[in-house]
């Protein structure tokens, strides 16, 4: 089974940005330890991090992976675009936040990815990740 890990935008600046909210790990270490525990589980990660909405959206439409854990960012709650790319794929979407966005600031409660996406896990940091990697062993393999 292959996972496709897609990150937005600023992810590439967690371990220190904003640390206390989204914790001190890299997101080289973060992918690191979701890439060990994804082949522990016998599949394999392909990981894309970018700024840019656009190239999300090719990504999606063009991806050959079995399943999808994304954190958008902040394109979560902006992105009617990035919801309609995965509208019209049928390769399954895990959302996923380091965040609890559901009780952060009030325009980041909404996320436009939650209702295309099979689970959402957010609030756990790494933990998020691993429980999305859990999610699609018990339900998509
Ligand atoms: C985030 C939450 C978003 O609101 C924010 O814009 C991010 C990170 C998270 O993982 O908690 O960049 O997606």
């Amino acid at each position: 089974m292959h996972i496709l890990l897609l990150h937005g935008p600023n992810l590439n600046l967690i371990g220190t940005r904003e640390p206390d909210m989204y914790g001190s790990m890299t997101q080289e270490e973060l992918v690191n330890q979701v890439r060990q525990k994804a082949q522990s589980y016998g599949m394999q990660l392909t990981f894309l991090q970018t700024n840019h909405e656009g190239v999300l959206i090719d990504t999606l439409q063009q991806t050959t992976a079995d399943a999808v854990i994304f954190n958008p960012a902040a394109y979560s709650h902006t992105s009617v675009a990035i919801m309609d790319a995965i509208r019209a794929i049928s390769v399954p979407v895990i959302e996923v936040h380091l965040s609890d966005i559901s009780t952060r600031e009030r325009y980041r409660q909404f996320s436009y990815i939650k209702d295309v996406s099979v689970a959402s896990f957010m609030g756990n940091h790494l933990q998020s990740y691993l429980d999305a990697l859990q999610y699609i062993k018990e339900n998509l393999t």
